[in-house]
């Protein structure tokens, strides 16, 4: 996922040098978490509306997304893999986040518990800076996408210790304003939009969708 973020990251860096009024940044899928992580890591670049659609926020564990990339890979030992050295070097290695192991993930995952503060770095700060200087953070997913596992990730909800999901503004990510969503919330800059009826595959092709939840974020 670093490696990604520094290649998407250059070239949207170059697009945003030739328009300092601003660009909105869309994403789907595992690419809403890369372009969510690109206005927290490039904090000097001017991002207007970040909208994210269907992606991963707050982790994945489901054998929907797993089987896409790894068919025979079994849900519940997937982590032997994932949270290891070699399971690092994968993308959703670096996302997925298994409730029945959550000290495993904490121990080995480079990624997702850095870009969400859950442990802290040095970059921390510049992780929740990016995100406040939104105008729109625009959150877009829903119960029929049967891909991203809990469905809920795609809004920064996740499970609980006791597998029980538990939605963003009851998280500590949320509570505690540890990436700036609280404070985008108070601010009524962030938007959270639940669509139903629409498969992970569809949501960028659902003419509703884009008609109604993505073309006025990008005035
Ligand atoms: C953070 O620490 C790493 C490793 O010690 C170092 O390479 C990097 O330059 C530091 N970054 C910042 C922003 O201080
Ligand atoms: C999880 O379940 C255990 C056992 O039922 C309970 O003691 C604990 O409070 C629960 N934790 C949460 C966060 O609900
Ligand atoms: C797009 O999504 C809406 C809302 O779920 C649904 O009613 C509609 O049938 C979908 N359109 C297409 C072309 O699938």
């Amino acid at each position: 996922m670093w490696h990604q973020i520094e290649q998407f990251g250059d070239k949207i860096v170059n697009i945003s040098a030739k328009h300092p009024e601003g660009i909105h940044l869309l994403g789907y899928s595992q690419g809403a978490l890369i372009a969510r992580v690109i206005v927290q890591a490039f904090p000097t670049l001017k991002i207007r509306n970040l909208i994210s659609l269907s992606g991963p926020q707050a982790g994945q564990y489901g054998t929907a997304f797993l089987h896409i990339i790894f068919p025979e890979l079994a849900l519940k030992t997937a982590y032997e893999l994932f949270y290891s050295y070699v399971g690092q070097h994968t993308s959703v290695g670096n996302y997925w986040n298994d409730p029945y192991h959550q000290d495993l993930f904490y121990k080995y995952s480079q990624f997702l518990p850095y870009i969400n503060n859950a442990l802290l770095s040095n970059r921390s700060e510049e992780f929740k800076e990016g995100l406040a200087n939104l105008n729109k953070l625009v959150l877009i997913g829903g119960p029929d996408d049967n891909v991203i596992t809990p469905w809920e990730s795609s809004q920064f909800g996740y499970y609980n210790e006791n597998v029980t999901v538990i939605n963003m503004r009851d998280r500590d990510i949320y509570t505690n304003d540890l990436i700036g969503l609280k404070t985008l919330d108070k601010q009524k800059k962030l938007d959270v939009i639940t669509v139903s009826g629409i498969d992970h595959f569809s949501w960028h092709k659902n003419v509703t969708v884009v008609d109604e939840y993505i073309l006025p974020y990008l005035d």
